[in-house]
């Protein structure tokens, strides 16, 4: 507490927290776009987000992402609570990320590091319509999504949308119009314009908008200077909870506001 406040980073969250009505936002120093150890600090202050809301049969849906495994990395075996019956999954399935910052390795990472239970979806980056609908009829996957649907707990990163489709490799076409539907933010696969509308979806199994709306607790996470925009634009979609980010990304948060 001391350390921020000679940053003034205290000020900054209070700040931010009521601009968006957030229930708690946590600022750690630095840029963690530029430097690993401000990263650390994301994650490490993610992890203790997360640790103060998981209780002892949760279930507990996570993103991919580097910011996501940085928090995966820094997550420990809760002192008190009994987590044994929570279970972690992703929140949706394969969306082109390499297999370190995939959900599933994030699910499977937070779950043994605290001692909890996860089940993971695999499916394919990108579906076709053909596919999707025949995985919908498959029952070990309908059985997974229906648990996903349940979290009381969403943990997830915030990219920036061009960004995310090169990341992604999404054909040229896709994403000029994306580009066109005005879209600056990703999470979860979808893609949000500047005023929290989503405007773009990616046909991949898992969370929808209506189960993200009505879970208990978002939590974001997402730090650096170049996030700014995109992080304003989820946070006025008007589901986030929880917010930890940077320094960095909240000065240009404050400017956006
Ligand atoms: C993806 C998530 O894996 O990571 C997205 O599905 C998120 O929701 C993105 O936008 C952010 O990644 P990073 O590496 O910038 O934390």
């Amino acid at each position: 507490p001391l350390a921020k406040n000679l940053f003034g980073l205290a000020d900054l969250e209070e700040k931010i927290r009521q601009a968006y009505g957030l229930r708690k936002v946590v600022i750690v120093p630095g840029d963690s776009e530029v430097s690993s150890f401000s990263k650390r600090e994301l994650g490490r202050a993610g992890a203790k987000a997360l640790l103060s809301v998981m209780g002892n049969e949760d279930i507990i849906a996570v993103t991919g992402g580097s910011t996501l495994a940085a928090v995966a990395e820094q997550l420990t075996q809760p002192s008190s609570a009994h987590v044994k019956r929570t279970w972690f999954v992703p929140a949706r399935g394969g969306l082109g990320e390499s297999l370190e910052f995939q959900a599933n390795t994030v699910a499977s990472t937070m779950a043994k590091s605290v001692g909890a239970q996860y089940r993971l979806l695999h499916l394919p980056d990108l579906l076709s319509e053909d596919a999707y609908q025949s995985l919908v009829q498959d029952v070990n996957i309908q059985e997974i999504v229906q648990i996903i649907r349940q979290s009381r707990i969403i943990v997830h990163g915030i990219g920036d949308a061009m960004e995310m489709t090169r990341r992604r490799k999404l054909d040229s076409a896709i994403v000029e119009a994306i580009r066109a539907d005005g879209a600056i933010a990703e999470s979860f696969g979808y893609y949000f314009n500047d005023e929290g509308a989503m405007v773009h979806k990616m046909m991949i199994l898992g969370l929808r908008l209506e189960d993200i709306m009505k879970t208990e607790i978002v939590i974001g996470i997402a730090g650096g200077k170049s996030k700014a925009r995109a992080i304003h634009a989820v946070l006025k979609f008007g589901q986030e909870d929880i917010l930890v980010t940077d320094e960095a990304a909240a000065l240009e948060i404050e400017r956006e506001m």
